[in-house]
């Protein structure tokens, strides 16, 4: 069968756009990723994005395509035939997920499938919660001085962090984590092994960019002991290295997203009474 076989006489194809949400806070939005929402036609999300963000989309269809406690994973591939249908009848396809699509986040798969079925799409980055989750808890992923690389891995199985680990020189990077709660026992043994020192700092940033944001703080040797294993359900990225520290002078100093929005518009007030 064509693809033409599935197109609705006289409707051009439609465009997917592979769009990130950011880390949760509707704020951390792209103005594209806004419009792209508010004109499209149907919405396939996954389980992190967050509800105040789907609102934005108007009269479109959504269909949840993420993981949910006890049900069986919906398959990628049947993720790729909802996307390549909805477009070839017509349809503006967003494709949602958390922070942005090429981390972790399966869209170069979704991407290629697109290529292969002639389906325009284009990319909206997100915010990424490799980032911004150490960043809302006051902690730069590189400091002048204190750490000049980072690397991010996913701990979810030791053949996807352990050729990097293994090889990266001790203290050299600030090392995160996605995906790497059960795995932390595991990376911070591995790290110790390798010849860092267990009081390297370490933090876990959880609900970073919801109402659910928690930061622990410990070090490696914590880590080691099993602390990551008790940070709760909420998504959480694991921070490893002395950046770490500046989040105690740091994270407490940030003002929250509210006490910044009306500090700003004081600002403006007092700049347009003058
Ligand atoms: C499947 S990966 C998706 C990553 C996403 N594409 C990104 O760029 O942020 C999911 C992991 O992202 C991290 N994560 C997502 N949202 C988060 C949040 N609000 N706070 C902290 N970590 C988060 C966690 O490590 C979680 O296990």
């Amino acid at each position: 069968m064509t693809s033409s076989a599935f197109r609705t006489p006289g409707r051009a194809t439609g465009l997917v756009s592979l769009v990130g949400a950011g880390p949760g806070d509707p704020d951390l939005l792209t103005r594209r990723a806004v419009r792209r929402l508010q004109e499209a036609d149907v919405v396939l999300y996954d389980a992190l994005v967050n509800p105040d963000v789907l609102d934005l989309t108007g009269s479109a269809q959504r269909i949840f395509v993420g993981k949910r406690a006890g049900r069986p994973q919906v398959q990628q591939d049947f993720i790729n035939r909802l996307l390549v249908r909805a477009a070839r009848r017509g349809r503006n396809v967003v494709r949602l997920k958390g922070g942005d699509p090429f981390v972790f986040g399966r869209g170069g798969e979704e991407a290629l499938a697109l290529v292969a079925a002639g389906i325009p799409f284009e990319v909206v980055p997100g915010v990424s919660s490799a980032i911004a989750a150490p960043e809302l808890a006051g902690i730069p992923v590189t400091h002048r001085g204190i750490s000049a690389a980072f690397v991010v891995v996913s701990g979810h199985a030791a053949e996807a962090y352990s050729p990097v680990l293994s090889t990266l020189a001790p203290q050299s990077a600030t090392v995160v984590v996605m995906m790497g709660l059960a795995s932390s026992a595991s990376i911070a043994e591995l790290l110790i092994e390798r010849g860092w020192l267990p009081s390297t700092p370490a933090a876990i940033v959880s609900g970073a960019a919801t109402t659910n944001a928690r930061v622990w703080t410990g070090t490696v040797a914590d880590l080691a002991d099993g602390a990551g294993e008790s940070a709760g359900e909420a998504p959480a990225t694991i921070v490893i290295g002395e950046v770490v520290s500046m989040g105690a002078i740091l994270g407490a100093e940030l003002a929250a997203p509210g006490e910044r929005a009306r500090s700003t518009s004081e600002a403006l007030g007092t700049a347009a009474a003058r």
